[in-house]
């Protein structure tokens, strides 16, 4: 028995492919999307938005923070998940329920069943943000799959293949939109181009992104 709280329960969701193993789920978490951005406010008011430093040192676009068992942080050391907020030294704060369960019921609409996150690193892009095409590889088991939720003002992503080269594919994405990728995806490069300006009702001036993760 599931709560009536994400479409796709009930309706057909708009499920676009993007690639084998990756799917968009349209407008999936837009009911829940209210009370995904209170559960932020509290996450954030316990373990701060903050701009990590890549190991390069750079400073990234995107603010950042966590929630979950596992918290995915960088800096001049590299990229890894540590049980404990760096800027707080306490463990970061709990996975609200809503969150697990929006994680957990996209995947299986996806086709990935029984994915129960331990980390949940929430980016907050302002005007002129962006995330370079990446790889998420800093997790344990790369048969769990990613699961990222899209809030507020829309962006541009854009989703490639194995190797950096591999041409990406632009898809945009709005506010309540879920991304799901595994399987022969889970290693695919992706990214977001940069943010342009505008108010959203729920968010005004920006876009966060959950990005559900099985990391330990
Ligand atoms: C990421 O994959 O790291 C973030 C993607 C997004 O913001 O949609
Ligand atoms: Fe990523």
């Amino acid at each position: 028995m599931t709560l009536d709280l994400f479409d796709g329960e009930g309706v057909e969701p708009r499920r676009e492919t993007i690639a084998e193993g990756a799917v968009v789920l349209r407008g999936f978490a837009g009911k829940a999307g209210p009370g995904l951005l209170a559960a932020i406010d509290l996450v954030a008011s316990q373990s701060p938005f903050r701009h990590m430093q890549t190991p390069g040192g750079h400073t990234m676009s995107a603010a950042m923070t966590c929630c979950g068992e596992l918290g995915w942080v960088t800096d001049r050391r590299g990229y890894r998940y540590e049980p404990r907020d760096p800027v707080t030294g306490q463990a970061w704060p709990r996975m609200p329920e809503l969150f697990l369960k929006l994680a957990s019921e996209a995947a299986a609409e996806a086709g990935f069943e029984n994915f129960v996150p331990d980390a949940c690193l929430i980016n907050r892009y302002q005007p002129g943000a962006k995330m370079g095409l990446h790889q998420d590889r800093d997790e344990q088991d790369f048969s769990q799959p990613i699961v990222s939720v899209s809030l507020g003002l829309p962006i541009v992503f854009q989703f490639g293949g194995p190797r950096r080269s591999d041409r990406p594919v632009r898809v945009p994405l709005g506010h309540g939109d879920v991304v799901v990728w595994g399987g022969l995806a889970r290693r695919h490069y992706h990214g977001v181009l940069t943010l342009k300006a505008g108010d959203h009702p729920l968010t005004g001036a920006c876009r966060y992104n959950l990005t559900f993760r099985k990391a330990g």
